[in-house]
């Protein structure tokens, strides 16, 4: 039998979507099943079919499937060879349907959605949580409601609407807005499936399984994500406790989640051996899919992170763009702001901790950076003009020095 567990406090709960936080301490909770073997089913290539033991799910509708998953474990041997780091990898969700990492989860809360005949669903999101919502409601035929923040980019507005979800742009405190999603849901019976949502956080838990299997059934010793609302990293650090039960590895890693320095409420508590975070009041970071001021699974956040020795950093917008520009430019991998928070935080880490020279260090990237083109300034390309005439010069005068003149 499932049902939901507050990790906050322990306390137990029947599982109910309209009701995801603990009556007795206002945490999100997570979706506990019991242990017992569990194997890969590897003749499947879905991930709800290959991982289905690990999932809370009776059953599996594939037509509902948008093709999520395998996103490939890519090594970054320039970066790791620039900066003197180990074996270094980018985990790159960008790959997913909707470009990031948001539709492992939404895939999992949409199957448990259509198998409790729940015709209604919703999220409130930053931009990249509405359009895999958005998308998988589209597929499951169901009524889909999307709440945004007013600041939202075109490309993640317009990457949701074509769904045909409703999008509402709200006004106002994002933290509030969340709250409110969750009483209105209650109310209307529309599932809001947001960064917390159980069944989300299962779906997280395929991220983790994938790495393990990507390497070579073992734990990568560091894994760096970045860190908003918390779904994320509880889903990947579940995904390596269950590893562990299943005694597939010996040591679960040590996760790094990452914030931006504009709004590093978790990062901030941590430093400062705090079990619970302080609300932000304002927030200002170019990595706006993280820009969360109250994070809803924060306290339960740092609880895991000190309970399994990891750590939550937090960079400036300036590494995080330069990060950004060396993933393009040195491996060919763009992605959000958000995602680059990542390698950032990583420098900033290897001036405090010595790496082994046989660790393996992933770096989780959540997104494409094809959904925050304003995050780009062009004044940092190499971008020059030419009429038809002196192209010919102008390619002259671009082409690196070593390689003028040849033929
Ligand atoms: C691109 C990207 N990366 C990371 C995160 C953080 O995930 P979480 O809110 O589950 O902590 C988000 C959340 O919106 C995101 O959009
Ligand atoms: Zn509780």
């Amino acid at each position: 039998m499932e049902y939901f567990e507050c990790l906050f406090c322990d306390k137990k709960f029947p599982v109910d979507v309209f009701d995801i936080f603990c009556s007795h301490c206002r945490e999100p909770m997570i979706c506990y099943s019991p242990p017992g073997k569990k194997n890969f089913h590897l003749d499947k290539v879905n991930p709800l079919e290959k991982f289905r033991d690990f999932l809370p799910l009776e059953k599996i509708g594939k037509e509902l499937s948008l093709g999520e998953g395998n996103s490939p474990l890519i090594g970054l041997n320039r970066l790791k060879e620039k900066y003197g780091l180990p074996d270094l990898y980018a985990k790159d969700e960008s790959f997913n349907p909707t470009g990031s990492f948001k539709d492992m989860g939404t895939a999992v809360s949409v199957q448990k959605a259509v198998s409790l005949g729940i015709n209604k669903i919703g999220t409130v999101s930053t931009g990249n949580m509405a359009a895999s919502t958005a998308a998988y409601g589209a597929r499951a035929n169901v009524k889909t409601y999307v709440l945004v923040k007013e600041d939202v980019t075109q490309e993640k507005l317009l990457s949701a609407g074509i769904f045909g979800a409703s999008l509402i742009k709200v006004k106002g405190d994002y933290g509030e807005l969340t709250k409110k999603s969750f009483s209105i849901g209650k109310k209307k019976k529309i599932y809001f499936m947001n960064s917390v949502d159980p069944f989300r956080i299962e779906g997280y838990k395929m991220i983790g399984f994938e790495i393990f299997l990507q390497s070579n059934r073992e734990a990568p010793q560091y894994i760096f994500l970045p860190v908003s609302a918390g779904g994320h990293i509880i889903g990947l650090i579940k995904a390596f406790q269950e590893l562990k039960q299943q005694d597939l590895i010996q040591k679960i890693p040590t996760f790094v989640g990452v914030q931006a320095e504009g709004c590093s409420p978790l990062a901030a508590a941590f430093t400062a051996g705090q079990t619970r975070f302080q609300r932000l009041q304002k927030v200002k970071t170019i990595a706006q899919s993280i820009s969360n001021p109250d994070p809803p699974a924060g306290n339960t956040v740092l609880k895991l992170i000190r309970e399994n020795n990891g750590f939550i950093t937090s960079v400036r917008d300036e590494d995080i763009l330069k990060a950004q520009k060396e993933l393009a430019q040195l491996e060919g991998i763009f992605c959000l702001p958000a995602s680059s928070t990542t390698l950032a935080g990583l420098w900033k880490f290897k001036k405090e901790v010595k790496f082994d020279r046989n660790d393996k260090i992933i770096l989780v990237i959540t997104g494409t950076g094809l959904k925050s083109l304003k995050a780009i300034d062009p004044a940092g390309l190499d971008i020059h003009q030419a009429s038809l005439e002196d192209l010919d010069a102008t390619i002259q005068t671009v082409e690196p020095s070593s390689l003028r003149g040849m033929k």
